[in-house]
């Protein structure tokens, strides 16, 4: 298996790193436009490989993708990051024209990838990536639930005062402040419902820190996070690599799914070899109907800024 990653930046970096700690992978290149930054992130990694126990071989290049060819899956982390006060769609000038030539370079070397698209605005991204890159829709995919959701559990835990593999929880929708659905009403501790456990203020300070878990790491960092984020990633390349058929949220183009279609918006779906294998449709309350498709609606706005 040959991963690309491309930015070598804080995401790419640390999602290179854990793809090899877990040694699922024979080969990682790095790409950034930097001169020599991949090249450096990827000598520095390879020399945590006797001490970290790992045979992945991590390679660095500067913007040549003639070194990418043959890449099974592709990680797109390339674009500039959100500074404190900066909502993710306010990067779509910088990265829509960096995702989309980075989109093509991949393709043209690589024409059977699975591409999974992190730069934000990531869910405008992702569909970027859908109507430029020729791939059929099971081969993009947006990182943003896997994330988000893990951001929900960490909530979850600290109200519940649980270890966090007793919670269970998702988020679903879009990938910002406003649009990000965490679903209260499926999560569980050992499988009972959290509500049993957690008071309504408790509820819905869960709720907003998990929809603002970004920004609130972005004010603390002063840029946004990276290690969450990479290990989100990693996780959903195991699950290609590994053909594990794993059931991660993430955006998806959908055809009638949800009652959408032709925009990418977060759902659960497994993840395995064949990049999206299913995407699968969970009841939801008439609430939760609502903010999906207001979600939607927001994104749509996002979406109609774009050039292709
Ligand atoms: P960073 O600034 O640390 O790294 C970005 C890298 O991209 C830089 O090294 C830069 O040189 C490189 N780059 C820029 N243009 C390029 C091009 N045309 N070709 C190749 N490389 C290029 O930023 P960071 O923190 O790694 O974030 C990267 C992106 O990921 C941002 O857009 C950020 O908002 C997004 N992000 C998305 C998350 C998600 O859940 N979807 C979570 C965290 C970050």
């Amino acid at each position: 298996m040959k991963v690309t990653v491309v930015g070598a930046g804080a995401v790419g970096a640390s999602c290179a790193e854990y793809i090899a700690m877990k040694n699922f992978c024979s080969e990682v290149v790095l790409v950034d436009i930097k001169e020599g930054f991949a090249e450096g992130k990827a000598m520095d990694l390879m020399q945590t490989a006797s001490l970290n126990g790992f045979d992945t071989k991590i390679s660095g290049s500067t913007a040549d993708y003639s070194k990418t060819a043959g890449s099974d899956v592709a990680v797109i982390t390339s674009g500039i990051p959100r500074k404190p006060g900066m909502t993710r769609e306010e990067l779509i000038g910088i990265n829509a024209g960096i995702v989309k030539e980075v989109t093509e370079n991949l393709v043209k070397h690589s024409p059977d990838v699975i591409i999974i698209v992190v730069s934000n605005p990531m869910d405008t991204m992702a569909y970027l990536v859908h109507k430029t890159s020729g791939l059929p829709k099971n081969k993009i995919i947006g990182m943003g639930g896997a994330l988000d959701s893990a951001r929900f559990k960490y909530r979850l835990a600290e109200a519940l005062d649980a270890p966090i593999s007793d919670v269970d929880g998702m988020v679903i929708a879009a990938h910002s402040d406003t649009g990000m659905l965490p679903l209260l009403s499926k999560a569980t501790r050992n499988g009972v419902p959290v509500s049993e456990f957690l008071s309504e203020d408790q509820l819905s300070y869960v709720l907003e820190e998990t929809k603002v878990g970004g920004a609130t790491l972005t004010k603390l960092l002063g840029t946004s996070a990276w290690y969450a984020p990479g290990a989100a990633v990693s996780v959903m390349v195991q699950a290609i690599a590994c053909d594990q058929k794993k059931m991660i949220p993430c955006s998806l183009m959908l055809d009638g799914e949800y009652g959408e279609s032709d925009i990418c918006l977060g759902v659960p779906a497994i993840i395995g070899k064949n990049g999206v294998e299913q995407i699968v449709e969970i009841p939801l309350t008439s609430e939760e109907k609502e903010k999906f498709q207001a979600a939607a609606k927001a994104v749509r706005e996002v979406n109609g800024d774009l050039k292709f």
